[in-house]
């Protein structure tokens, strides 16, 4: 890049510097979907997640079908915005104990996501049509149509279970974590707990 000439200068560029973009993101969220599938304890989350991590491979194959229908190679360019997000989730996972608020975590970190595709794609398809890519458009509404299916479907699992158990979960006592530690103390020892 040189100090007068910025590297995006148009719409085609920009349009080609977000594919990159989606594209770093989408081979990102497929190394993260399937630790986010271990986590889960409600089996349809999980499975929720894994049938996620299938689409996600698709959404790459059509990515790279698109960039060669532009005449691009494949690739990504760093996304600092997913990187960021799925930082987050993990971080947000290592502090939550209980399972069911865990899947609550799980669902709200994946809807960030899942936001973040929606809003991507819908510019891209937007784009593609404006730049006179009607088949590059059709393409990424494939994918959108499934970030947006997902979305709904992370909605429907939060508020028809997990949200209801989750907020039901209490804080374990300070004394009740003491007892059960000094029972665990006892066992292990073999002298009687008081
Ligand atoms: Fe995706
Ligand atoms: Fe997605």
């Amino acid at each position: 890049m040189g100090w007068f000439s910025p590297d995006i200068q148009t719409v085609e560029e920009l349009f080609l510097h977000n594919l990159q973009d989606i594209y770093y993101a989408e081979r990102q969220i497929e190394k993260a979907l399937p630790d986010m599938a271990a986590k889960a304890s409600d089996a349809e989350l999980k499975k929720g997640f894994n049938t996620h991590l299938k689409q996600t491979k698709g959404h790459i194959k059509r990515l790279d079908r698109a960039f060669k229908m532009i005449k691009s190679i494949p690739q990504g360019t760093k996304c600092p915005a997913i990187d960021g997000m799925i930082e987050e989730a993990n971080e947000i996972a290592g502090e939550v104990a209980d399972k069911m608020v865990l899947n609550a975590a799980l669902i709200a970190a994946a809807q960030a996501v899942e936001h973040y595709e929606i809003a991507r794609y819908g510019t891209l398809v937007s784009w593609a049509k404006l730049l006179g890519r009607p088949n590059v458009a059709k393409l990424l509404a494939m994918n959108l149509k499934e970030e947006k299916a997902t979305d709904k479907k992370l909605n429907g699992i939060a508020k028809r279970k997990i949200n209801r158990k989750a907020a039901a979960r209490k804080r374990s006592k300070p004394d009740e974590i003491e007892r059960a530690e000094n029972a665990f103390l006892a066992a292990t020892s073999g002298i009687p707990a008081i």
